[in-house]
């Protein structure tokens, strides 16, 4: 027994994976084109993503948001636990990067959920807003620059619907929240954890899966 959460060794950590993961086979195929890529610790872990298909699936949801696409993983995870009508708003900057996922989004015959917008996110949320979304979506996922979650943060709050979901990456920041680091990065993630602390629109949890994920509930 823990009042804890543990530390996983790469005994227990493996154990985990054993005993719990279910990837598509385009999953782990995507896993494996993405691991020898250079920022390839972008990518979440594959607990994470079976974790919000399983959100995504309790929720019943069937319009999602994803802010940081890179390789497409998180897009996949999400797109596969969605209804066969189910949308993902999926945004990034980088064609390069994007395209690596398409295949497997093909492979796993889920690409038609995926509307795919490259272009800064604050300006693809916006322009949703702008067209009269807000309150039409049930889940986002923000794990794209840090320095933008709080204006992710706000227009995806506008767009979710009551009782909708907000997921944010890396909210532990690899323990670097807990210190007095002075980078952009980790003072924009400590600014946001003491607003989502108190910010009442929400219900709240910061859980200690992957880098931090902060589940935010609306209200
Ligand atoms: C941490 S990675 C996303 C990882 C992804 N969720 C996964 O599981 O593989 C961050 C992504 O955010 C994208 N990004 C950076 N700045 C952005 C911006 N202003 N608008 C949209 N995407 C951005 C990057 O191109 C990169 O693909």
């Amino acid at each position: 027994m823990s009042d804890r959460t543990l530390n996983l060794d790469d005994k227990l950590y493996q154990y985990v994976l054993d005993h719990s993961i279910r990837e598509h086979p385009a999953q782990k195929a995507l896993r494996d084109a993405t691991r020898s890529h250079p920022y390839a610790g972008m990518q979440i872990s594959p607990e994470q993503g079976q974790f919000m298909g399983l959100l995504i699936k309790l929720m019943g949801a069937r319009r999602t948001i994803e802010v940081g696409v890179f390789t497409g993983y998180s897009a996949l995870a999400v797109a596969l636990a969605l209804p066969d009508d189910g949308k993902l708003l999926a945004c990034d900057i980088s064609n390069e990067y994007t395209q690596i996922g398409q295949p497997f989004w093909e492979q796993a015959q889920v690409r038609h959920k995926i509307d795919l917008q490259l272009r800064p996110a604050l300006e693809t949320l916006d322009a949703r807003l702008a067209t009269g979304e807000a309150g039409q979506y049930d889940f986002a996922f923000i794990d794209a620059d840090k320095t933008s979650y709080d204006g992710y943060y706000e227009r995806c709050l506008q767009l979710l619907r009551r009782g909708g979901l907000i997921a944010i990456d890396n909210t532990l920041w690899s323990g670097k929240v807990a210190t007095h680091d002075t980078s952009a990065d980790t003072v924009a993630l400590q600014a946001l954890n003491i607003k989502l602390h108190q910010d009442d629109r929400v219900d709240l949890s910061l859980l200690p899966i992957g880098d931090g994920l902060t589940l935010a509930r609306k209200r």
